[in-house]
Formats: C-alpha cells, structure tokens, sequence
C-alpha cells in the first residue's frame, strides 16, 4: 500500500516554491487517501546554523503552514524530526551503507558548502543520508518533492538497493521478504516542480537567495504579492499562445507555470486564455490569483503561531504515532545487522 513521507526544513522565509513544489502536493496526497508523513526536519535545518530562539519559530512557523494549506493532522502525521530519534539512528547505519563517491556527486553539497568546502559541516555533507533514513524508517513508498530534490531521491533509492543486496541472506533469515527497504518513487511533476526567481528565470526561488523581491514568500500581504509580482522580470514580448512558445523565454515560462499550479490548471490551459497578453494585463491577473490563494493560508499562518500551543500539540502527537512506525523498523534493521539486543 502507499506510504507517503516528506518534510520541509525550518530555515526560515518558507516561499511560494515550498508552497507549489511541496506542500499543495502534500494535501493532494492526503486527499487520495494515503498515510501521510509530513515532517518539519530541524535536524536538516542545523546542517547550516540556525539562531535557537529563531529556529523554534522557524519549525513552528512551517508546522502552521501544513496545518493552514490543509494537512489535517488526524488523517496525516505531523511532526518535527527531531523527536523521532530513529531517524538519526538509522542515519548513523546508512552511513555505513551509503559511499563517499555517492554523496561527492550531490550537486546541493556543492552549491550549499561554496568555495570554502573545507569549512562546511559533516552534517551538510551528510543531509542526503539524512534524508534516505527520514524516508525509509517509514518504508514509505512516495515522496513528493520538488525537482531540485531528484538527486537526494535517487541516493535514497541506491541506499535501499545496496542495503537490501548486502543484508539479503540476513534479511531472509529474520522472515523478511527480499526487498525490505521499498525502491521509493519520486513524485515529482505539475507546473511548478521547479518554481524560479522573479528577479531571475535562471535561479530557483530559494529561502536564502537574499533579495526578498525574487520570492514571493507565505507570509507576505496582498500589497507585498503585488509589488513583487509587478516588478518580476519579464521580457516585451506578448504571452504565445502555445506552450512551445515559451521557450527561451524562463521568466514568463515561471509566470505562467506558477498561474497554473495556483489554479490548478496546465500552462496549456492558462496560454488558451492568456496567449497574446501583454504582462500589463496577465501580472495583475497573477496578482489576483495568488492573493485568492495565498491570503487565506497567510491568515491562518498568524492565527497559528500567536499562540503556539495547538502547534507543539499537534507535534507532540504526530511525533509518538510516527516514532510508533519507525520503532518497528528500526528494531528489524539492528537484528538485520546484526546486533545483539536486550530481551
Ligand atoms: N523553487 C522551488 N520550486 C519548487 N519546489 C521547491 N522546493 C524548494 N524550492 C522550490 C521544495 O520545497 C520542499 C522543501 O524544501 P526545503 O525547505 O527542504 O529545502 P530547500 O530546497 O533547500 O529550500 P530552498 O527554498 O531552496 O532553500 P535554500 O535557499 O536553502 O536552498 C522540497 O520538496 C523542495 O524540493
């Protein structure tokens, strides 16, 4: 049957990427009816450092974004990684299992770590590892994410591989079936798997780029939505009316993507009613979308967090039904490996 797990780091200015790419994805999933994981995962966020005071903001702050997007905490899990201490366990036997050629190709190590790669933390170089074990203490078969996400999915998918072919007689032996880490499917798709910067078609929209006018964060007002989106960068042609037309052109290619995904619709769909548009007309019709959309969330957002006791709540609870998933597997994983436990 579908597991499904994903997570979004507490780093902060949770944008509209995080939005389109994750988190609509996450209530769709919750909608056909599959167990649901959805994980704040403050241990990623300390791979680079977070202020503490701040960072207990930061995982509140993404936990009422779940909640206010639609992630029904009864029907889906929510929690923070931290109060899972399988997953930190399970790190700690991948580590063993993953290899150090693996993880020197993650291109996320290279842009994160910067020149300086000497300097950055263990814990930076290690996060897809990290992340292999959020998603397999579980044995979740789906994980929605975004497309800078594929490289980290595909590790997780050889760790399994490698974790299933090196114990396979030990597995067998314990009354396992052969595959007992599952060959997770990536859900990666829609209009907006890979949302870009309004100041630049070339970027990703991104929590630390440091210009707040290239993302359109969760939190901003209608004014702030309309601001940002009138100053996106754009080119002086007029919107094509076919889909191929928007090639070579990645800043109305965003527009239009980010139109869709918030209507939920294709750019085919948005380029039939927009094709031939100049920007002066289809910006504020952005503009009016994404403040029908995103206000409500936002509202919801501060309703939230002024008073954090329902959030730390609603973790509490979702970390003792996940740490009640993740036990069984990890107690399966050290008689696999080989330990010798207590009664
Ligand atoms: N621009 C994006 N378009 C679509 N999806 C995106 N995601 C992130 N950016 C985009 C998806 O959001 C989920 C949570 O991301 P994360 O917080 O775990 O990590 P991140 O990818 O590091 O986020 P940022 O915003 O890009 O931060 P920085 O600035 O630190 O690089 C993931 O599913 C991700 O794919």
């Amino acid at each position: 049957s579908e597991l499904v797990f994903s997570g979004v780091q507490p780093t902060g200015n949770l944008h509209l990427g995080n939005y389109l790419g994750a988190i609509k994805r996450f209530v769709e999933m919750q909608e056909r009816d599959a167990q649901c994981l959805y994980c704040v995962v403050d241990l990623h966020a300390i791979t680079l450092w977070q202020d503490p005071e701040a960072l207990k903001g930061q995982i509140r702050e993404v936990t009422a974004a779940f909640l206010a997007a639609g992630i029904d905490p009864k029907r889906s899990i929510v929690f923070n990684q931290s109060q899972v201490p399988q997953h930190a366990e399970l790190t700690w036997i991948f580590n063993c299992v993953a290899r150090l050629g693996w993880l020197n190709r993650m291109t996320q190590f290279k842009d994160k770590a910067g020149k300086d790669r000497e300097a950055a933390s263990i814990g930076l170089y290690d996060y897809p590892v990290l992340m292999a074990a959020d998603i397999l203490a579980y044995r979740a078969t789906h994980v929605p994410v975004g497309e800078d996400q594929k490289q980290h999915l595909e590790l997780t998918r050889d760790i399994a591989q490698k974790f299933n072919n090196d114990f396979s007689g030990s597995i067998l032996a314990h009354g396992h079936g052969e595959q007992f880490f599952p060959i997770t499917e990536p859900l990666i798709g829609g209009p907006a798997a890979r949302v870009m910067s309004l100041r630049d078609g070339a970027k990703k929209m991104s929590k630390s780029d440091p210009s707040d006018n290239s993302r359109i964060n969760l939190t901003d007002d209608a004014d702030t939505i309309a601001q940002k989106v009138r100053k996106a960068k754009t080119d002086p042609e007029a919107l094509p009316s076919e889909v191929a037309g928007l090639a070579g052109r990645p800043e109305a290619d965003n527009l239009v993507g980010i139109f869709a995904a918030l209507r939920g619709i294709s750019r085919e769909e948005v380029l039939a009613d927009y094709g031939g548009s100049q920007f002066s007309t289809f910006k504020p019709a952005l503009v009016d979308l994404a403040v029908e959309k995103l206000a409500p969330i936002a509202g919801e957002m501060k309703r939230l967090v002024a008073d954090p006791s329902h959030i730390d709540a609603v973790l509490a609870d979702g970390s003792e039904r996940a740490e009640a998933l993740a036990a069984p597997t990890l107690d399966a994983v050290k008689d696999i490996v080989g330990f010798v436990r207590r009664g």
